[in-house]
C-alpha cells in the first residue's frame, strides 16, 4: 500500500465535485482541499483592491500579498485571506464572473500550484478543481474526472440558489456555466482536461450517494481505506 493516498477530482462546474470530495474526504477521514476557492480568494482580494483585472502583473501582485488559508469548523471549511473570514465574500455573482479570466494567467497558475503541492505534502488528502490530475498531483493515486450536462448542471445550481434564497435565472445560469467552461477548458495554461490515467464519470443521472460510492469502491482498489 503506498505511504499516503492522494485523491484528484477534476471536472466543470457543477458538475458535483466539492459535493462529493467533501464526504468521501470524511469517510476516509483525509484532509480535503478546495482549489476553486483558492482562485475564487484571490479573485475576491483582486476585486477588494480595485485592482485592473486585465493586468496579470497586477494580479500576480496581489497573489503574493495574499496568505490564503482554510480553517475547518463544525459548519464546514471556512476561508481566510490575510485572516479575515471570506468565505461567504468569495461565492457571490461578481467574484464568478471574473474567476476564470484570473485563473487563466499562467504566474496566477504558477504559485497557486506550488502553494498547492506544498499545502498536501506527505497528507493523504482529497483535492478537487480543473488541473490536479494533470499539474497539481500528477502522480494522485485515483484520478477523477466528473462530468454532467450542461443543463443539469445549471438545475442544480438554480436550486441551490432556490434555497438561499437568492434570485436565479436557469437560462442564465446554463450561460455562465457555458462560458466559464470555455474559458476554463481553452486556456493556455493547464487547461481543464481528463489527465490520461483519469476515470470519468458522468453524474447526470447519479445521486450524490451513488457517486460517493463509486469513488469509494475505486479509492479501496487502490488502498485507500
Ligand atoms: O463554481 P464552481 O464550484 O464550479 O467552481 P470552483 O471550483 O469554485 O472554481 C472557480 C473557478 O476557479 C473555475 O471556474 C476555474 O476558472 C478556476 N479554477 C481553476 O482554474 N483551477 C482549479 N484548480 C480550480 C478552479
Ligand atoms: O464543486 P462543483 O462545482 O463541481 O459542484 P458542487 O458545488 O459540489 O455541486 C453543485 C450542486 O449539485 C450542489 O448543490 C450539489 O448538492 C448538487 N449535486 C447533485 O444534485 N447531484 C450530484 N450527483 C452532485 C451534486
Amino acid at each position: 500500500m503506498p505511504e499516503t493516498i492522494s485523491i484528484a477530482i477534476d471536472g466543470p462546474a457543477a458538475a458535483g465535485k466539492s459535493t462529493v470530495a467533501k464526504k468521501v474526504a470524511h469517510e476516509l477521514t483525509y484532509i480535503y482541499v478546495d482549489t476553486g476557492a483558492m482562485y475564487r480568494a484571490l479573485t475576491f482580494k483582486a476585486i477588494k483592491d480595485k485592482v485592473d483585472l486585465s493586468s496579470e502583473e497586477e494580479v500576480h501582485k496581489v497573489l503574493m500579498n495574499c496568505d490564503i488559508q482554510f480553517e475547518q469548523s463544525k459548519d464546514g471549511q471556512l476561508v481566510y485571506v490575510n485572516e479575515e473570514e471570506v468565505t461567504k465574500d468569495i461565492r457571490t455573482q461578481e467574484v464568478t464572473n471574473h474567476v476564470s479570466a484570473v485563473s487563466s494567467y499562467p504566474s496566477v497558475r504558477k504559485e497557486m500550484v506550488n502553494r498547492q503541492q506544498k499545502m498536501i505534502h506527505g497528507r493523504n488528502v482529497v483535492m478537487d478543481g480543473r488541473d490536479i490530475g494533470t499539474k497539481v498531483i500528477p502522480d494522485a493515486d485515483l484520478k477523477i474526472f466528473m462530468v454532467a450536462s450542461v443543463e443539469e448542471r445549471a438545475r442544480r445550481r438554480h436550486e441551490e440558489n432556490v434555497r438561499s434564497g437568492y434570485p436565479s435565472d436557469i437560462e442564465e445560469l446554463k450561460e455562465d456555466i457555458k462560458r466559464r467552461d470555455d474559458i476554463d477548458s481553452n486556456r493556455q495554461a493547464s487547461p481543464l482536461v481528463k489527465a490520461k490515467d483519469g476515470v470519468e464519470i458522468d453524474t447526470t443521472d447519479m445521486s450524490i450517494e451513488d457517486v460517493v460510492k463509486v469513488i469509494m469502491d475505486l479509492a479501496k482498489e487502490k488502498g485507500g481505506q
